[in-house]
């Protein structure tokens, strides 16, 4: 343990660095290693002040996760950085990389922080369900004022060091080396005679908010909406208050009691479940990181609609030049006219600096031209969701593209086997299914044919982490892994509002349970058509005998597509996007039971949600069952991001087990008997629930 933190001298100055790969996290060993590393440093009668810093990649980056399942082993963290502030010799924190959470505690226990220009720092806690624990909630108020110190420490989001230094969080920028340069601003604090600056004595940037105790309510209601469901962003701002309202120990304590309640909460395991299972989702057992991925350059999208744009997008937002070809002029000029909308409109937001608006439009270069993709190191096609269209373009592009190049689809719901049929190179063939608007949304499935090659996966995947989405692997079924599960759920929806609830009803259970939205909003922003003109294709092989709602199809029939034409399951006031309830839905929906002899009745909230969650839970078992998904976490992972489940619950898959999959199993055992077929326990379920585990447990030792 000893040389996971090392002290030594040089000239006057004491420098304790912290070395503890990866990430330099504050485990135990650290801590300790901390402590005896300072009483050294404060021993030695050559050391006129102390550097602390982190080798390798980083600062330290916060605390070590794996130990917040365990009862916390001292040293603790707080008496550490006590000993640093109170500490005889002047101590100056040495940031690069990422100082994050503990580490930036650490820093802020310190006198003085110096940083590289490309540091940065911040506290995520709250994204893992936490809060600073470690005095962060009452150091950065001292420093900052509460007011920013609420935006930082709620929002978990991190700032840059420049940012930092403007606000005072950071004393000192160093360009070069950071060891050299922190010496030297050591050596110079010393001589100047500048004093040990202890932030918990800082007082006067408290005063603003003793004088106006309001802007802690200001606040709660600022993130009401966002922060709907959470508890931690809350439990931050009680702390926030606690060092504006308490003296510095007790505000302290009172820190440490709320960390404690916010760690023992279900949300903060869900929400570190969740953390791992994104991590995890990238790890492919038979494609190990090494396997070598294709370098892309460029790019090309077929189909300038709905998603080919968006796809566009995330490649001109990372800096990948792309050529989107398209079948008419007329759709090519509406889809880059899209694309141009959109970006105006972040850009008038403030979030897209002008000139970087229109380096990205000039790096999305629209053709009717096909030998355009001859340079394309990957394809993506968005054309029409029909085989014999898709089959079409993937021969073509077996004879224009490059041999290496990768020919991604991004079909929702065909056969990628069958696409890549079409080729002579079905290994560089994978699905990449993007959600929509593909520009936002984080989520993307790659999907692996029988034929993908390893290489194939790897490429797609490096491109997936520079395009920034979060990927999970799929196998190649209906649907793959989101949507499959997701027919379940909507239709056990429109089962509900046949039987007697209404949408509003509906959308309103789901939405309280944490939803971004409810399925029939969903389908309404989604757009109603794309199902329908699957479910024509496949409306022969549909099983007579089973019951099937035509609501959907009938608004689709009246051409209510959903918001873009004014009316889906609700109507929508011209330029509005609230859904309002309308007298024809319901009229639709009374007619279709009433031909279906189902008699309405009242049905409760909690009869809802579990008719519309077990579906996805029980799907989601087949899905892992069949080996479409590698692991229970990834199929929470889509969920999370491609579909609003709340983070804070972790995911269907993560959330079944926190029920108990006996009870989820008795329940769609009971729903089997009552309703069918569709409800038939998935024999992995069955298993789990018999053994008494969850699925989280499987290819666990
Ligand atoms: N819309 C969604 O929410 C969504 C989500 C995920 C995946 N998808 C899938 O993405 C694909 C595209 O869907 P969309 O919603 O963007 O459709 P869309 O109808 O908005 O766009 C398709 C575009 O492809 C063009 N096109 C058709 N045939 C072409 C050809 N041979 N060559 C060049 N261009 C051609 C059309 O002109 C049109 O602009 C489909 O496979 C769909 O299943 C859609």
């Amino acid at each position: 343990m000893a040389d996971l933190v090392s002290y030594e001298r040089q000239g006057a100055i004491g420098i304790i660095t912290v070395d503890n790969p990866p990430v330099n996290a504050l485990g135990v060993g650290v801590r300790q290693g901390l402590l005896d590393c300072l009483r050294r440093g404060q021993e030695d009668a050559g050391a006129t002040a102390l550097v602390i810093m982190g080798a390798g990649r980083t600062f330290m980056a916060g605390a070590d996760i794996r130990e917040f399942g365990r009862p916390l082993e001292p040293p603790d963290l707080n008496d550490v950085i006590a000993r640093i502030e109170a500490g005889p010799k002047l101590a100056l924190a040495a940031l690069h990389g990422t100082a994050l959470g503990g580490g930036l505690e650490v820093a802020l226990g310190c006198h003085y922080r110096c940083a590289l220009r490309s540091t940065q720092v911040g506290f995520p806690e709250v994204k893992l369900g936490l809060l600073p624990g470690a005095g962060g909630t009452q150091r950065l108020p001292r420093l900052v004022g509460p007011e920013m110190a609420l935006r930082i420490i709620v929002s978990g989001d991190m700032m840059s060091a420049e940012q930092a230094h403007a606000l005072g969080r950071i004393d000192e920028l160093i360009d070069g080396d950071l060891r050299a340069g922190a010496v030297a601003f050591a050596e110079r604090l010393v001589a100047e005679g500048r004093p040990r600056r202890k932030i918990s004595e800082v007082d006067e940037r408290l005063e603003p908010a003793r004088r106006d105790p309001g802007i802690f309510d200001r606040f709660r209601k600022e993130i009401e909406r966002p922060a709907r469901g959470y508890l931690a962003p809350f439990k931050c701002i009680e702390a926030v208050q606690a060092a504006v309202t308490l003296p510095f120990a007790e505000g302290l304590r009172r820190e440490r009691e709320l960390f404690l309640e916010c760690l023992a909460s279900p949300q903060s395991k869900a929400q570190i479940h969740a953390f791992f299972a994104e991590r995890e989702a990238a790890r492919i057992p038979d494609v190990p990181r090494e396997t070598p991925a294709r370098p892309i350059a460029a790019a090309a999208v077929i189909g300038a609609g709905t998603m080919g744009g968006g796809i566009a997008m995330t490649f001109a937002n990372a800096g990948i030049p792309v050529h989107v070809v398209e079948a008419t002029p007329e759709a090519l000029e509406r889809g880059l006219a899209t694309v141009r909308k959109n970006y105006a409109a972040t850009a008038d937001k403030g979030r897209l600096a002008p000139a970087e608006m229109e380096r990205r439009l000039a790096l999305i270069r629209g053709t009717l031209a096909w030998d355009a993709v001859a340079d394309a190191d990957i394809v993506v096609e968005a054309v029409f969701e029909e085989m014999a269209v898709k089959q079409e373009v993937f021969a073509r592009l077996d004879r224009l593209a490059k041999p290496t190049a990768v020919l991604a689809t991004n079909t929702s719901t065909l056969d990628v086997d069958e696409i890549a049929r079409a080729t002579g190179r079905p290994g560089q063939v994978i699905g990449t299914h993007f959600f929509s608007p593909a520009n936002v949304m984080r989520l993307l499935e790659l999907v692996r044919g029988a034929r993908t090659t390893k290489e194939t996966i790897a490429t797609a995947a490096e491109l997936a982490r520079r395009i920034g989405k979060v990927w999970v692997l799929s196998g190649n079924c209906d649907g793959f892994i989101g949507n499959r599960m997701l027919a379940g759920y909507l239709r056990e929806a429109e089962f509900l509002v046949e039987e007697g609830a209404t949408p509003e009803q509906v959308d309103r259970v789901l939405y309280d349970f944490g939803f971004a939205m409810g399925p029939f909003a969903m389908q309404d922003l989604a757009g109603l058509d794309v199902g329908w003109r699957i479910r024509k294709g496949k409306a022969a092989a549909r099983r007579q005998d089973q019951r099937y709602s035509p609501v959907a199809d009938r608004l689709c029939e009246r051409g209510r597509f959903g918001q873009k034409t004014g009316g889906g399951w609700y109507r929508y006031e011209p330029g509005r996007r609230a859904p309002r309830p309308d007298p024809e839905v319901a009229a639709l929906i009374a007619e279709s039971a009433r031909e279906q002899g189902i008699r309405r009745r009242a049905v409760g909230d909690e009869e809802i949600l579990g008719r519309c969650l077990y579906p996805l839970v029980n799907e989601g078992a087949r899905i892992l069952e069949e080996g479409i998904a590698l692991r229970a976490g990834d199929i929470d992972v889509v969920y999370l991001h491609g579909y609003g489940f709340p983070r804070y619950r972790g995911g269907p898959m993560y959330w079944a087990g926190t029920l108990g999959l006996k009870g989820v199993c008795d329940e769609i055992a009971r729903y089997h008997q009552i309703h069918g077929r569709l409800w038939e326990p998935a024999s992995l379920l069955r298993r789990l629930a018999e053994q008494g585990q969850s699925f989280h447990d499987l290819g666990r030792a």
